[in-house]
């Protein structure tokens, strides 16, 4: 019989409710506050951003939340996405390991961004919006909402952090393609950017600056909500349907991860692929949870977990989570999904509690790594994803050094075929890696709110 590559689920396995790792924490999630009171927040503070829906899901302890069945068959456009096993990359290795990927550069916008762009939109719609505003990194998160504003009827606005919207002029293409705007950020629409405008003209921008031009938006025009792809509890929960079909499609494998990996930049790829992980740890398995981000952005290995604004206009909720500071501006580097200043609180709580593990790379290091997995399998890795293969890779080679048999699941959350002129860079030996200045982290995180 031949060896199985790819681990296919059918359309009607595909998940019918996500699943929210809150109902199984052992200690709760510590409350979001309003920055004005310092009380927790409560549902009506976020109504001017988000619809009723995606606020009662934020704030929900339920363990399922049904998926509906419109945003089911937005779905099956492209999921169940595959299980591959990356046999190929094993051999080049010459690893004991058994290396497998969950590839989510399957969607229309070529990441996971739209397993929660689809039911933003959705409730959106349901609830009489006709416009969001978003921020956007690398690009995949504008090009999500972009693609399930389009399928829904709502005007989309997108502020791009500058640097990427210079380096990506395609991906703003494929967002005007589905019908949105795409602004570089920091912009002159917005009080936010102006003022970062002022004080630095050349401001390459960052997602911190770009949420507070689009909540900014939001709250200014009444028929305008806010939408977020990453950080928040809604935008993990969405993500769950990685991690529900990765276990059905494990089990056909007939296999068991020991370690599952994912690169964080807010949090909600490795959400999505860790949670259910997660909740079979919490019931008794033994498995490590691994995050991986830039040794550039080191949000979870270097960052202070303390209460901090989700923005650098300070215009968010305030939230307990792995920060490097709302001010802290990350060097301009090739993933720009990963340069965000905070880390999803769930994701840092579930640090906190141990059950989970993080680890940094420099971006060179991961660009070999995304070679030499090109090479073997033929999927490109966006910049982001390829720090999740670095990580498998080593998992693979430390097997090998320890004679052990390991299986090692990763999340390949999206596709670089945007990503061509950051490849370019580094076959032409031009990327560097960035030396990390501690003393820009101690700057920023004295700015940090004091709470009592
Ligand atoms: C392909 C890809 N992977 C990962 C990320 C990081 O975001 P998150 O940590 O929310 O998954 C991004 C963000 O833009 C991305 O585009």
């Amino acid at each position: 019989m031949t060896e199985s590559t790819k681990y296919l689920l059918s359309e009607d396995r595909l998940p019918k409710a996500w699943y929210n790792l809150a109902a199984d924490l052992p200690v709760p999630l510590p409350p979001p506050l309003n920055p004005g009171t310092l009380k927790p927040l409560v549902a009506d503070d976020l109504a001017p951003i988000f619809p009723r829906a995606v606020i009662e899901q934020e704030m929900s302890a339920e363990r399922w939340i049904d998926i509906p069945e419109p945003v089911r068959e937005v779905y099956r456009l492209w999921r169940p996405s595959p299980l591959i096993r990356a046999r190929r990359l094993e051999r080049a290795l010459d690893t004991p390991a058994h290396i497998y990927f969950k590839y989510e550069g399957v969607s229309p916008a070529g990441s996971h961004k739209p397993n929660t762009s689809v039911p933003q939109a959705f409730y959106n719609q349901q609830e009489g919006v006709k416009k969001l505003a978003t921020e956007t990194g690398a690009g995949q998160w504008g090009c999500s909402l972009a693609f399930a504003g389009s399928l829904f009827g709502l005007e989309v606005q997108v502020f791009m952090v500058k640097v990427s919207f210079n380096q990506k002029p395609y991906r703003r293409a494929l967002m005007e393609t589905y019908g949105a705007t795409c602004i570089p950020s920091p912009s002159p629409l917005t009080e936010a950017g102006r003022a970062i405008l002022a004080r630095d003209p050349e401001s390459n921008g960052s997602l911190g600056i770009a949420i507070s031009e689009a909540v900014e938006v939001a709250i200014a025009h009444d028929d305008t909500k806010y939408a977020l792809g990453s950080v928040l509890n809604h935008v993990c929960l969405h993500q769950t349907v990685i991690g529900e079909e990765a276990l059905l499609q494990m089990e056909m494998a007939g296999d068991e991860p020991d370690v599952v990996i994912a690169c964080t930049g807010g949090g909600s790829n490795f959400a999505g692929l860790a949670f259910p992980y997660i909740r079979e740890k919490i019931k008794g398995r033994s498995i490590r949870i691994v995050g991986v981000e830039p040794h550039s952005c080191p949000t979870l290995t270097k960052g202070r977990y303390a209460y901090d604004f989700g923005d650098t206009a300070k215009l968010t909720p305030l939230m307990k989570m792995h920060t490097l500071g709302a001010t802290f501006m990350p060097p301009g580097s090739h993933s720009g999904g990963l340069r965000y200043h905070g880390m999803s609180p769930m994701v840092s709580h579930v640090k906190e509690l141990g059950l989970m593990e993080a680890r940094s790379y420099h971006q060179t290091e991961c660009f070999a790594a995304a070679l030499q997995f090109a090479r073997n399998e033929g999927i490109v890795p966006a910049p982001e994803s390829s720090h999740a293969v670095k990580a498998a890779i080593d998992e693979a080679l430390l097997a090998k050094a320890e004679g052990k048999a390991r299986t090692i699941l990763f999340n390949l959350s999206g596709h670089g075929h945007f990503d061509m002129q950051a490849y370019t860079d580094y076959l032409a030996g031009k990327l560097k890696d960035r030396v990390f200045d501690d003393s820009l982290l101690d700057e920023a995180l004295a700015d940090l709110p004091v709470i009592d």
